[in-house]
Order: C-alpha cells, then structure tokens, then sequence
C-alpha cells in the first residue's frame, strides 16, 4: 500500500496552493477506503479542517440534507440549520469559500452527491484537498469542469495476496509448506482482491485439507468477477443463529451501538455472544470501540441481497425491511406480523 498512499500524495501535492480534488476508483473491496484513510492520516495533522464522511452511498439514501449537515458540523463544530439541498449548497460555499480543508468523499456512487458537497474547487479555500473514492468511474469523470484527478486501485501483487491471506487462514504471513500449494489454488480462484481473501481465508482457518479441496472446488466454478456469490460460501457456513445476526447486522445494525441489538438477539434464543464471536473471527463483522457494529458494504449489500431473495417480488414477504419507504407501505398494507 505504500506505493499508492505515495502516488496519491503526489497527485495531492499539498505544498501547491491550488484547489485539488482526487478521485480514487476501483472495484468494491480493492482497498479505497483503506487508501483514503491512510493518506488522510498522513496529511490531516497540516489542515485546520478535516472530515471523512464515510459510506456516502448509503447515507445518501436517507434524509437529504443530512450528509451536507454532517460536512459543515465536522469541519467546523457548528450545527447549522440546513433546510434543503440549495440550502445546504449555499451554506457549504459561504462557510468554507476561505477555509483550506481536507475532505474525504468515501463511495460515492452519483455525482450529485459530488455537487451537493463539494461542486468545484470555488467552494474551498486555497490548498484545499477533496479525496472522492467510488467504484463507480463515470461518477468522477462525467463533469470535466470539476477536474478530479483519478487514480485507479490496482490489485496487490502476489506475493501481497498471499501474505494476506495467510494472515487469515494460518495466523502467520506465509503459509506452512505443506499447505503451500492449496493457498496458491485458493488465489488463483479466488484472485487477488483484499477483502475476498480476508473473508476466504478466515473462512478455511482450522479446516482439514479434504475441505480446503472442496471449498476450491465451489470456488472455482464461481465466475470471477462474482465476488458477493464467493463470500456467500462463508454465510452458508455459518449456523442458522449466526446467520440471523449477520442479516439483522447487514439490514439494521451497521455502525450501530450493539446494545439493542444483543438484548433483542438474547430475546429470540441467538445466543449473540457466541453469534458474534463467530462473525468476529470469519471476518464477516468488526466491532469498533467494543460497542459498535461493522460491515464491509460489500458484505452489507451481500446480506440484504440474501434477504431480497427470499422474495424477489414482494417485499412485504420478505424478513426484514429496512427501506423506510418499504416499511411504511407495509403499515399502511395493516399485514404486519408480529412474530
Ligand atoms: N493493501 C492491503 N493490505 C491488506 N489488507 C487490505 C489492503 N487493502 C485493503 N485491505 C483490506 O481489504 C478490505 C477491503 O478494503 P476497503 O478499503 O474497505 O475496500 P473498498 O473501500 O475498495 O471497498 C478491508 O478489510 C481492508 O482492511
Ligand atoms: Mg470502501
């Protein structure tokens, strides 16, 4: 990773007393947000005003000003009273037209969310730096008068992928020699993306070689490009308690405080501690602080994909409804069961 914080940086050039803006892309679980937090580390100690507003992608589907509050409240510990999106637009110029920031912009999937936070390098003081990262490349190319300077996320070497996954399947950054050969096998199906050898190798963690085997087996007649459908392999792994926590967690309880939640998982016999510990150690979950729940996005959207299927046409006979839109269709419908 030290070669891309690097070559970030130098797009970055911070010593130049320009606008800058910088567009990370790169497909889900490459390590974006990983290089976006280094390089944010690095230099956030050289500007007054920093934010990193996370998973932008999902924040943008709730109240439509909240993501431009979170902005001006994070760099300047001041809670304006954003009324709409113009509001919010004219507040952002105004407060920061003269302040140099530092500002990250973590999946972003639409360009309007670009022109609701961060339209173009007016807005910001002089030597202000806007890091965008997305999977999506369109969202940062499509207007040239932002002119956001991409760098597109390569995969890591191999012998990266492989101390990766080492890490996760044996505890030890090389694999023991007479495991070598299986590992080689599991990188070539699996291929060289981050997140997937994490998930994969905590998944073959403590398991016999007969079952290594027929884990490649599965793996290798899974499409490559089908990432979600090979993380599905370590879900249906879990037992059907760990299960139900993973899915509450994709749908309800991402970056949520856990407490809530375990209580109700107590109430319904998941055994949650044990659940948890479970997701903990497939790598499925991260528990931030000891109190807050954490999911990959890829693993988010991986779980609710699972819950859309359970019925792909009607989500009132669907298990959990986390669109507010789509649950209070369902109170109005007067269906609700409480079961
Ligand atoms: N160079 C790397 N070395 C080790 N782990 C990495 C690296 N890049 C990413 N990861 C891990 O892979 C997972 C996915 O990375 P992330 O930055 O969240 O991807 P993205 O934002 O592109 O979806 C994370 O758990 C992260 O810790
Ligand atoms: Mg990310």
């Amino acid at each position: 990773m030290t070669d891309q914080v690097e070559a970030v940086m130098k797009l970055l050039n911070v010593d130049s007393p320009d606008v800058r803006f910088v567009g990370i892309h790169g497909m889900g679980g490459i390590g974006k947000t990983t290089l976006a937090k280094l390089v944010f580390n690095e230099l956030s100690c050289r500007f007054e005003y920093c934010s990193f507003i996370n998973d932008i992608r999902e924040l943008s589907k709730g109240e439509p000003t909240k993501l431009q509050t979170k902005l001006l409240v994070d760099l300047l510990c001041k809670f304006p009273s954003v009324s709409d999106n113009e509001d919010g637009v004219k507040k952002i110029r105004e407060m920061l037209r003269t302040k140099k920031v530092l500002l990250v912009l973590d999946d972003v999937d639409h360009t309007e969310q670009i022109d609701r936070l961060a339209d173009n390098s007016s807005w910001f003081g002089s030597g202000s730096r806007i890091i965008i990262t997305t999977r999506d490349k369109s969202t940062i190319e499509r207007d040239p008068s932002r002119k956001i300077m991409q760098f597109e996320m390569m995969e890591m070497n191999y012998y990266q992928a492989l101390q990766l996954f080492s890490k996760q399947a044996f505890k030890e950054d090389f694999p023991p020699t007479d495991y070598l050969d299986l590992s080689k096998e599991v990188i070539s199906v699996v291929g060289k993306l981050p997140l997937a050898l994490e998930i994969i190798g905590s998944h073959l963690h403590g398991k016999q070689k007969d079952e290594w085997k027929e884990n490649i087996r599965t793996l290798a007649r899974i499409p490559h490009k089908n990432v979600q459908k090979k993380l599905r392999l370590s879900y249906d792994s879990l037992e059907y308690r760990s299960q139900q926590v993973f899915l509450d967690i994709a749908c309800f309880f991402n970056n949520k405080d856990k407490t809530n939640a375990m209580y109700m998982w107590e109430a319904c016999k998941f055994h949650p501690e044990s659940a948890i510990d479970d997701l903990v150690s497939m790598s499925l979950i991260k528990i931030i602080d000891h109190e807050t729940f954490w999911m990959h996005d890829q693993l988010r959207d991986l779980g609710r994909e699972i819950v859309c299927l359970e019925n792909f046409i009607d989500f009132g006979k669907r298990s959990r409804l986390w669109e507010h839109k789509e649950a209070i269709a369902m109170l109005k419908r007067r269906e609700v069961k409480w079961l």
